[in-house]
């Protein structure tokens, strides 16, 4: 796994110096409400002579690239012009500025923010996070893919006053922007590299290089423990499966901690129940959820974040085969709820139900997972937001909130036990699967019967963990989401 590494340091210098930083460029991003004249006079004459040539404007998306202008240290000048001065506007900003100044070899890049009241802790975290997005670059498949941009030193022009808050932002988003890098490299690895056991030789490299406890379980141990159901998904695959425990302790060992069990299906073909062809290279995706229990923690390990965190992992393939698992098999889970499994296609929730009763030793403050569960959610809401699924609505508040301030926001989805019928089955204590509608919320109510004995949430990420077309690729989402929630706990 490639290490990202790149600093990033609050530095104290006003709009009226903005022209002697040095280093390979100057990004400025303004707010389209901000005074241009605010800015020393080189840069505020460079930006005067851009509009009135026409090829810049206070308005946000206008963008505008020189070289080596008249007066200014910095070799290259970006203005990007955001829609206003919030974190998610400047976030936007900071983006379309750091794709202009990919090429051409920018090692060291100060920033300055122009609006009021900025640059903001949320603004600066915004900064790093975008900064790591901008250089990440798949190439554990494709060598011949070019060399990713060379940023190395990313630098905030502020106030003297705001300088430890924004340093202190800073090093939040680098630690966010590694744990999602983390989770995009392990969920873009194919289906062929990345197998269950891959995912448990990288918990086990982060608990070298971040402190992590971490245990595997193997086949043997996941039967003896009596996990039916995930081990029925596991049937049909040559691969081994892998039960990941892993654990950050960052606070005393009595504090109860939040569990977050991912979804690691390696790939999902459907197993006997198969999916058509297309677009099924896209399944390799399916244990982005997986990869989010592990960006999350790295990110807060990373942090040293004053909390504890333990992060369940059930891999596997799901595959179809001579010993798979059929339409019509009635398992027993290792909450002893017999389960009759009409579509093995619906794996998902049969891998995490076993981890949610797993999850029950722990004694857990709360327990969310994460899953790209299901289809039917990308129907309801598109790529832009998770779906949340919460009985309890202070838990679903709290995650809400922490996906907004995060950039990374979900969507709250109901579970009344109305849609609980769905499940009912002829031959077992439930089916996998219920009618066509509704179906992002059926597979969670599947979930809530093994969910009982602790404050839980689900995250069905199945619409905002990868991208398809031209831009193919994991999101590392939600480790942004998870890891602001998870920070406002230790807080
Ligand atoms: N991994 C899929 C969900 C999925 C499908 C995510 C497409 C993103 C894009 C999951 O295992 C699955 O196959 N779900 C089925 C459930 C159905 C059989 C009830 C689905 O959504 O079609
Ligand atoms: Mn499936
Ligand atoms: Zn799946």
């Amino acid at each position: 796994m490639t290490r990202v590494i790149m600093d990033f340091h609050a530095l104290s210098l006003p709009p009226a110096s903005w022209s002697k930083t040095d280093g390979d460029a100057l990004l400025v991003v303004l707010a389209a409400d901000a005074d241009p004249a605010q800015l020393d006079k080189p840069l505020a004459t460079l930006w005067r002579d851009l509009c009135t040539a026409g090829e810049l404007e206070l308005k946000a998306g206008k963008t505008a690239l020189v070289h080596q202008p008249a007066k200014v240290v910095a070799a290259r000048v970006v203005f990007c012009v955001a829609a206003n001065g919030s974190a998610k506007a400047m976030a936007k900003a900071f983006s379309t500025g750091l794709g202009l100044l990919k090429t051409g070899g920018t090692k060291t890049l100060s920033v300055g923010v122009l609006a009021a009241g900025g640059p903001t802790a949320a603004q600066a975290e915004a900064l790093a996070v975008a900064a790591l997005d901008a250089v990440y670059l798949y190439r554990h498949t494709k060598p011949s893919a070019p060399a990713a941009p060379g940023l190395a030193t990313v630098r905030l022009l502020c106030a003297s006053a705001d300088q430890a808050v924004l340093q202190a932002a800073l090093a939040r988003g680098a630690a966010i922007g590694q744990g999602v890098t983390l989770a995009r490299e392990c969920a873009n690895r194919p289906g062929n590299h990345c197998t269950p056991t891959y995912l448990a030789e990288e918990a086990r490299r982060l608990a070298k290089s971040h402190g992590l406890k971490v245990q595997v379980l193997e086949r043997k141990d996941i039967e003896k423990l009596g996990m039916g159901s995930f081990l029925a998904v596991a049937r049909g695959s040559a691969e081994p499966p892998k039960f990941i425990v892993a654990q950050w302790q960052g606070a005393p060992k009595k504090q109860a901690p939040i569990v977050l069990v991912g979804k690691g299906i390696t790939f999902d073909t459907g197993g006997i129940s198969l999916k058509p062809a297309a677009e099924m290279d896209e399944m390799k995706f399916d244990m982005g959820g997986a990869a989010s229990v592990l960006g999350t923690l790295r990110a807060l390990a990373q942090m040293k974040a004053k909390v504890n965190v333990v992060g369940l992992i059930a891999a596997t393939e799901n595959m179809p085969g001579g010993k798979a698992v059929k339409p019509g098999d009635v398992v027993t889970s290792l909450s002893g709820q017999t389960i009759e499994i009409l579509n093995t296609d619906a794996e998902g929730r049969l891998i995490l139900c076993d981890a949610l009763t797993y999850a029950e030793r722990f004694k857990p403050a709360a327990v969310i997972d994460i899953a790209t569960l299901t289809g039917a959610c990308v129907i309801a809401l598109g790529h832009q937001r998770s779906g949340l699924f919460c009985p309890d609505d202070a838990l679903a508040e709290e995650l809400q909130r922490a996906g907004d301030n995060a950039l990374d926001p979900c969507w709250r989805m109901p579970v009344d036990e109305e849609y609980d019928e769905a499940l009912k089955s002829s031959f077992a204590d439930m089916a996998n699967v219920g009618p066509r509608a509704g179906g992002a919320i059926t597979a969670a109510m599947f979930l809530k019967r093994f969910a009982g004995k602790y404050p839980w949430a689900h995250l069905d990420i199945a619409g905002t963990a990868w991208k398809s077309g031209a831009a193919k690729g994991g999101t590392g989402r939600p480790v942004p989401l998870l890891t602001h929630f998870i920070l406002g706990r230790a807080a």
